[in-house]
């Protein structure tokens, strides 16, 4: 089993409609995938029609009073279940600050499904946080967008830092720039230098697409409405690098 988390400390990045787009990807190359949408706000479970609910809330999932499993919903697409956000969620800091060591919590929580999924997505909320810091331990890979500024690289090593320090269990870091606007040149030009320059940046961007806004209106992945799209191409070979460096294959 792979664990894929899309995260930033920033919002509005695009970790969401990566995790939406890449977990339909994985699924549609035969993997077995689930989709835990960790944000309080629900965007992932919106985009996939399924009701931001899990009966108990987090504090079930956390104390382990209701499984994880039992809260798993089928999706429209074969091979990929979601696990809803709850608007408990909001509150996952304080339930895991009250766990037994809360940074291996979501880790432990996820092992049970081991052998039904080869693939977890852990879409996060943007924030750093005792959640973050559980995903990070979790996670093999961490999917990080950024919007090509000089201070996202900043925020990308601060994280890459942070991840450093962990004892036991780091999780591989593969950035890649999101939202790019090829009429800015500031955006073309980092865009361009910085996957050549180093290893923890993906060589494929994701434009700044109004089809993936349309995300929203389709309550789909732009992979299943748009699947001919310059976006789902640029999903599909963002997906390649990762699924490639997590060690997954076809
Ligand atoms: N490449 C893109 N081009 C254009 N719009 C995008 C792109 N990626 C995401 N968006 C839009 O930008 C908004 C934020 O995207 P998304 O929800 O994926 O970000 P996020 O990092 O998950 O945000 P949050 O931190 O709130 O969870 C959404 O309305 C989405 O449709
Ligand atoms: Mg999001």
């Amino acid at each position: 089993m792979r664990i894929f988390a899309t995260y930033n400390i920033k919002g509005g990045v695009g970790k969401t409609a990566a995790a939406v787009n890449l977990s339909h990807l994985a699924a549609r190359d035969g993997h077995r995938v689930l989709l835990w949408d960790l944000d309080p706000q629900g965007a992932a479970s919106f985009l996939f029609r399924i009701k931001p609910r899990v009966k108990g809330g987090g504090k079930a999932l956390i104390r382990g009073t209701r499984s994880v499993g039992a809260a798993i919903k089928g999706t429209d697409y074969d091979g990929l279940d979601l696990l809803p956000a709850d608007f408990t969620y909001r509150n996952l800091d304080l339930l895991l600050d009250s766990a037994k060591r809360p940074e291996r919590r979501l880790a432990s929580l996820l092992t049970p499904l081991k052998a039904e999924y080869d693939v977890i997505f852990l879409d996060c909320p943007p924030s750093i946080s005792l959640l973050s810091e559980s995903v990070l331990h979790a996670a093999g890979l961490l999917l990080v967008p950024l919007i090509p500024t000089t201070l996202s690289v900043r925020t990308l090593d601060q994280l890459t830092e942070f991840v450093a320090g962990f004892a036991g269990h780091r999780p591989d870091v593969l950035a890649f720039f999101s939202m790019i606007d090829r009429r800015k040149r500031l955006h073309t030009s980092i865009a361009a230098e910085l996957p050549v320059a180093r290893s923890d940046f993906a060589s494929t961007a994701i434009g700044a697409l109004s089809v993936i806004e349309q995300m929203s209106v389709h309550r789909a992945p732009v992979t299943a409405f748009a699947p001919r799209s310059v976006a789902a191409r640029q999903y599909g070979e963002l997906w390649q690098e990762a699924s490639a460096r997590a060690g997954l294959t076809g």
